[in-house]
This record gives structure tokens, C-alpha cells and sequence, in this order.
């Protein structure tokens, strides 16, 4: 597959700003500031092409580690929630194919230069691009651009000059004064996020099977992190598509992008706030309908991404035949076959796993549930044979 990696990213980013501004305040399109103010300062040090995709790629993920935020929000401090989130963001950067030429930068992106972060290295053991990471983001928690004048803009660069020594760097807050100019602060939204999408530095890659699969466990593992009682649903979704794609004599690409596609089938739940996604009941008629969005947001996600079929078969996985499911209301004509098979994965994933309001079911009472849901035409009683057949 020919993937330019930081498209697939930049498209991500919006998912992980509504997980962040879940647990905590950050500005809309976080990280795609972060990264933006990461590759004007990557110019500064004449990073090459691919130093600089590596740069944007750390600082659009830079946070990643936020949606474990469940497992420890609630009872560490501040300071103990710094370095969970390093860590745990650390652990996920592990599955990029690129590793090796980004290790520690995400776990050291809230290091201080005088010792004093969150695991007390000093400015020669912390990777440039963390401290790159580390400025960009301080900036954007600390400072509100929409109305920033230029006297505004003097007083944060004095206000940085003053963490010298401290916080950052001198060369790293010279990169910052260099290239964050008060045009490039004043730029807005749209600019800013032309600017990321039509870069010299983005590049398309024929990206080996194994590669596009650990990029997708990556996701899978943020996407899934958010909610205990769905920490695998997502893999599990891809893994029955896939199984069944291999069923139906698929060539081994099309495998490939049906396992995506049920990996981020519900990319859309990292908007969703967490405590609609955990509630120990059935939701009110209100949260339903709110939950529901999470199908639109996938669609809107993907459609960024520019992943071509696989942006339908994931986003109409709650889509019926009959035209009473959601977001769009499609109906059996406008619903390939790969839509079919990706809805039935996801109820039968669904119904065999525990949720916060119920048990797992075994396969035979879901079947049964999946059989009567196609006598009611809602979904394709074919597939829901054939998946008898082989689960
Ligand atoms: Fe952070
Ligand atoms: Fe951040
Ligand atoms: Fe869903
Ligand atoms: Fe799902």
C-alpha cells in the first residue's frame, strides 16, 4: 500500500485533541500546532526530509499516551500523571517502523533542562526532539494565539527567555525566536493545517504489509485504550474481518484493508467523552444519540485520511439494511458487501465480549441475536451463516 504516513497521522491528530481535552485544557488542533511549531523549529536545525517526518510524526503523537488516562486520572498527582503518560505513550511509539530513529523522544517530551522533569535528565541526555516537542507544547498550554498582539507576542518570547537554562535550552529557544514569528502566530487554523498537509517534507511510501499492521496496532491500542471494557474490540473486529476476507478468497491486499478497516472502525469513540463510553448502564435516549456521532466522526476521520473503500466499510458499520441505522440512514443498495461483513463483525465482536452493562454472550446466543436481526432485514443473513460457519 502507498501511504504517506504523517496524511494518516495529521487526520488522527483531531481524535487525539477531543481525548486530551477530555482529561485536561488544551487548544483545538493541539497537536497539529505542536506539530506545525515543531517543523518551523525543525528548519532551524536543517533537519533532512526524513528527520523532519519523524519530527511531525513525535509531535502529532506526542500525547498519545493521554487515552490510558483512565487507568490513572483519578488517583495520581500531577506529577505521577506526567510520567504515566510518557511512559505509556513511550510504549505505543514502539510499534512505529521507524522506531529506532525516534526512541525516548515522546518519553522524555516533559523533561526540563535543569533535571527537574519528570525523570530528571538534564539537557544532554534529552533527545532535541523532545525538547523541540517540549517548548511547542508549552507554548500552546500557556499562551492563547487568537488574540495575540504584538506586544503579547514580545512578552512570550521574554517569558521563554526567562525558562533559559530552567525549562529549555538556549539553542532550542533561539530555533523557537528564529522561526515562530508573529506571522507565523497570527496564521490561522485553515493556514496552519494547508501549511502540514502540503509540506516538502510529507512523503508517499510503498509501505510494506508488516508496517501498515504495526501502524495499525498502533492505533488500535490508542483507539482502545480509552475504555477498559473495550481494550480489544477494535483488533478483534479487524481480526474476525480479516478471517472472514480470507474466507471469501480475497487477495492478500484486501485482506490487509479489511483488517484496517475494523481497526479503526470506531475511531470515532475517541471523541465521545469517557464517561458516556464507561457508564455501568444502559444509556438514556440522549447519550444514545450522542454516542451515535462517534459512527459520523469516524467517517470524517477517515475521509481525511484518504484511505479510499476502506473509509465506507468502516465508517457504515452501524448502517442497517433497512435503513434504521446511523449516521447516514444507508439502505441494502447503498451497502457493498464489504459494508455487510464489517457490521456483522462488529455485533458479533460486540455480543461475545463483556461491556460495562453486560456479560459476554457464547457464539451460539449470538447467532441467535445476529440471525434474528436479519430476519428483520437488518443485517446480511448470508454472512451471518457464514460466520457461524467458521467461529
Ligand atoms: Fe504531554
Ligand atoms: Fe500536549
Ligand atoms: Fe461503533
Ligand atoms: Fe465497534
Amino acid at each position: 500500500m502507498k501511504i504517506c504516513f504523517n496524511h494518516l497521522l495529521l487526520a488522527f491528530s483531531y481524535a487525539l485533541d477531543c481525548v486530551e481535552q477530555d482529561c485536561c485544557y488544551v487548544s483545538h488542533f493541539h497537536g497539529k500546532r505542536i506539530a506545525y511549531f515543531s517543523m518551523k523549529m525543525g528548519e532551524y536545525f536543517q533537519l533532512n526530509q526524513e528527520a523532519m517526518n519523524h519530527l511531525i510524526a513525535c509531535a502529532i503523537l506526542h500525547d498519545n499516551g493521554m487515552s490510558e488516562y483512565y487507568k490513572y486520572g483519578e488517583h495520581l498527582d500531577v506529577d505521577e500523571f506526567l510520567k504515566a503518560h510518557c511512559i505509556a505513550g513511550e510504549r505505543n511509539m514502539s510499534y512505529l517502523p521507524f522506531y529506532h530513529h525516534i526512541e525516548d523522544v515522546v518519553l522524555y517530551h516533559h523533561e526540563r533542562v535543569d533535571g527537574k522533569g519528570p525523570f530528571h535528565k538534564v539537557e544532554k541526555d534529552i533527545p532535541l526532539y523532545s525538547q523541540i516537542i517540549h517548548l511547542a507544547d508549552w507554548v500552546d498550554i500557556h499562551y492563547s494565539f487568537k488574540k495575540m498582539d504584538p506586544i503579547g507576542y514580545q512578552k512570550m518570547l521574554n517569558d521563554i527567555k526567562e525558562l533559559e537554562g530552567i525549562h529549555f535550552s538556549q539553542e532550542v529557544i533561539q530555533a523557537f525566536i528564529s522561526t515562530i514569528t508573529f506571522e507565523v502566530i497570527e496564521q490561522d487554523l485553515y493556514a496552519l493545517n494547508y501549511e502540514l498537509k502540503n509540506n516538502e517534507y510529507l512523503t508517499y511510501r510503498e509501505i510494506p504489509h508488516s508496517q501498515v499492521l504495526s501502524i495499525c496496532q498502533l492505533f488500535a491500542h490508542i483507539i482502545d485504550s480509552k475504555s477498559p471494557h473495550t481494550k480489544s474490540h477494535s483488533i478483534g473486529v479487524a481480526t474476525l474481518a480479516s478471517q472472514m476476507a480470507i474466507y471469501y478468497h480475497n487477495d492478500q491486499d484486501k485482506v490487509l484493508q479489511l483488517f484496517i478497516a475494523g481497526v479503526l472502525h470506531d475511531v470515532g469513540k475517541l471523541v465521545i467523552d469517557r464517561d458516556i463510553l464507561e457508564k455501568p448502564a444502559q444509556l438514556t435516549d440522549r447519550e444514545y444519540t450522542y454516542m451515535q456521532t462517534h459512527a459520523y466522526y469516524t467517517y470524517r476521520i477517515l475521509t481525511d485520511m484518504d484511505l479510499g473503500d476502506i473509509v465506507h466499510w468502516a465508517s457504515f458499520h452501524h448502517e442497517k439494511l433497512d435503513g434504521s441505522g446511523y449516521p447516514f440512514g444507508k439502505v441494502g443498495d447503498e451497502l457493498d458487501f464489504n459494508d455487510r461483513l464489517l457490521a456483522c463483525c462488529d455485533i458479533y465482536q460486540a455480543l461475545t465480549e463483556d461491556r460495562p452493562y453486560k456479560k459476554a454472550l457464547s457464539h451460539q446466543e449470538s447467532i441467535k441475536i445476529m440471525r434474528e436481526m436479519a430476519h428483520q432485514n437488518k443485517i446480511d443473513s448470508q454472512i451471518v451463516e457464514d460466520i457461524n460457519r467458521i467461529f
